[in-house]
């Protein structure tokens, strides 16, 4: 079974993703060499799975890896806007530089939810890199933690994306493009 026929339109091919995941692990290594300690990648379960792969392969740095995952879906298309830790981290953070690695921000609840976390745990510093942002869906202005950093792959119109790691309904995760799901695929 092919899940390519559920899909509307394509966003973002392979090749488009993987050199903007260049530009972002070169600019992510500028900004945070020369580090005293690894950088912290905390990758945000599952979705952010083959962006945190790749960003991780591409950056000159050294890093440790952790995830954490915060459940406010369910299966559908919307947050129900309170999103709560349901898988916490391995790590210990206090005083490192973290970076979350998400897959979308889109109301921007999970991420604030996020940062608030790893600031009680007593990061020095938390960037967040998104592989995409949904500015025009924003209802949580959240703010990085000290000098923390906002780094973003691209900016997402307002449709329900699949692919690269993000689902619906646990599904398209693997393929290796984002594109926009066929609304009889999610209703
Ligand atoms: P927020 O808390 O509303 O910012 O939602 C963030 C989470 O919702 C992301 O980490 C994704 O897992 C999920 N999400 C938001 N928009 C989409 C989409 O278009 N496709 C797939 N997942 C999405
Ligand atoms: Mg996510």
């Amino acid at each position: 079974m092919s899940l390519d026929s559920h899909i509307e339109s394509v966003l973002w091919t392979p090749d488009q993703i993987a050199a903007r995941v260049s530009e972002l692990a070169a600019q992510i290594s500028a900004d945070h060499s020369p580090l005293s300690e690894p950088l912290v990648l905390v990758g945000v379960a599952t979705g952010a799975f083959l962006f945190l792969a790749d960003l991780a392969r591409s950056l000159r740095l050294p890093v440790t890896v952790d995830f954490i995952r915060a459940e406010s879906y369910g299966s559908g298309t919307v947050s129900n806007g309170s999103p709560r830790i349901s898988s916490d981290l391995k790590l210990d953070v206090s005083g490192r530089h973290v970076v979350l690695v998400e897959d979308i921000v889109d109301s921007g609840s999970t991420i604030a939810c996020l940062i608030a976390h790893l600031e009680a745990k007593g990061a020095s510093s938390v960037s967040v890199c998104t592989f995409l942002d949904k500015p025009s869906r924003r209802k949580v202005h959240f703010k990085l933690l000290s000098k923390g950093k906002f780094y973003r792959g691209f900016e997402c119109p307002d449709y329900f994306v699949v692919g690269y790691g993000m689902d619906f309904a646990e599904l398209y995760r693997n393929l290796p493009y984002v594109g926009v799901l066929k609304p009889e695929h999610y209703k």
